[in-house]
């Protein structure tokens, strides 16, 4: 009988990235608008990986809130506030977060019931200021993890 050679998903996962990051700069590298290029970066990153939202809020600075960008998926609130949301908690602390869960983290915010699990990643502009989040939406749970975060903040630094 044949070995059967156990699938490993975080290489596979891995390859993925490593592809969408060639694209990702490739694409970024031509253009320097920052709305084109979130515009791409979400419709790459759905077409590799298709969760179920994928999307950027930028850091609006007369409102101090979170105002949504450029996004795959569905219908999603608009504005959040500072410290609100794992979002705002993200925009507030600096500090990539993975949600396993939504539904046992208090301070989500449910912009769809069928979102299960969560990544959201700082984005930074030359100064190293906050100018928005990335914030990726799973109808499963626990789809995201360390790999995910490594090569999610790899991605933003391309909108620098
Ligand atoms: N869940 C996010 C809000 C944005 S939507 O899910 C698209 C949060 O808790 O900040």
């Amino acid at each position: 009988m044949q070995a059967i050679t156990p699938v490993n998903p975080s290489a596979d996962k891995a390859e993925k990235y490593e592809l969408l990051l060639k694209q990702a700069e490739a694409i970024v590298s031509s253009e320097s608008d920052l709305i084109a290029n979130m515009a791409n970066l979400t419709a790459l990153l759905k077409d590799s990986f298709n969760w179920f939202w994928i999307g950027f809020y930028r850091v609006d600075t007369e409102s101090n809130q979170l105002v949504l960008a450029p996004f795959q998926g569905p219908l999603a609130c608009t504005r959040i506030n500072h410290g609100k949301g794992v979002c705002g908690e993200v925009w507030a602390t600096g500090k990539t977060q993975i949600v396993d869960d939504v539904n046992a983290h208090p301070n989500h915010i449910a912009c769809s019931s069928l979102s299960q699990s969560e990544i959201v990643v700082p984005v930074r502009d030359k100064a190293g200021e906050i100018i928005a989040v990335l914030d990726i939406d799973s109808d499963q749970l626990a789809t995201f993890d360390e790999v995910d975060a490594e090569y999610l903040q790899q991605l933003v630094e391309l909108l620098r």
